[in-house]
């Protein structure tokens, strides 16, 4: 088994499951972490990110992506991934958006250690986020540990209220919040089929940082 286990997912698309997991398999490969990315959603777009940045001229194409990426849309993925994933450290699974991919996005929350929901601080996706944290109760009852979750803040504007307001909604809603907060910025906006930049690494890091630290009980990653 992985030391360390994440799906990124939420109840709609278009709110940075796959921009996160990308970046975040990038920071605990640079830690020397061996990593799996597993491309569960249909759409297949961090597979995809990872053909075109292989074709950047600037690196080898090996580089690029400096890990493991599998594609597996599908609702055994609780049942495959271990199999796949013995070698590794660490798994980050991009999951479908669960309205449209109930199945699989539910496989994925039986499989890992945390469940990661990538959250603008903004109140229509702070509400959407509801049916996700009943998934996740109902998850729970069948699986064989108790299920981690908290909500990535993402797309955060820069000295904003909204950020800290978002932070104290969702935590009255009950959910853990991550400590670090990812900005909205053009260096994640426009990073799709590219290799990861140096720039823009740091917050993802302190992004890693927090979710080892909620699984010192595991202890089996450190970056
Ligand atoms: N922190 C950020 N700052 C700026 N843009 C961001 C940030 N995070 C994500 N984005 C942008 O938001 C859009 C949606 O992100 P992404 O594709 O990662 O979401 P997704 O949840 O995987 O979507 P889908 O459900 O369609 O797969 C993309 O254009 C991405 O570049
Ligand atoms: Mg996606």
């Amino acid at each position: 088994m992985p030391g360390l286990s994440v799906a990124l997912l939420n109840l709609k698309p278009g709110t940075g499951k796959t921009t996160s997991a990308v970046w975040l398999a990038h920071i605990f490969a640079e830690a020397g972490k061996q990593v799996l990315l597993v491309d569960a959603d249909p759409s297949g777009s961090a597979l995809e990110w990872s053909d075109l940045a292989a074709m950047d001229p600037r690196l080898p194409p090996s580089a690029a992506f400096p890990f493991r990426i599998v594609a597996l849309p599908s609702r055994r993925l609780h049942l495959r991934v271990p199999e796949i994933a013995y070698p590794d450290d660490v798994v980050i699974i991009d999951a479908p958006q669960l309205e449209d991919h109930a199945g699989i996005a539910r496989s994925a929350m039986r499989f890992v250690d945390e469940i990661l929901i990538p959250c603008a601080p903004s109140p229509i996706e702070i509400n959407r986020t509801t049916p996700v944290r009943d998934e996740i109760a109902e998850v729970e009852a069948i699986r064989d540990r108790p299920v981690r979750s908290a909500v990535l803040l993402n797309r955060c504007i820069a000295r904003a209220h909204s950020t800290a307001n978002a932070k104290e909604s969702l935590e009255g809603l009950g959910y853990d919040v991550l400590r670090t907060a990812v900005p909205r910025l053009e260096v994640y906006a426009q990073s799709f089929g590219l290799p990861i930049s140096e720039i823009g690494r740091d917050v993802w890091r302190g992004v890693a940082g927090d979710i080892i630290e909620r699984c010192v009980p595991l202890g089996k990653v450190q970056l």
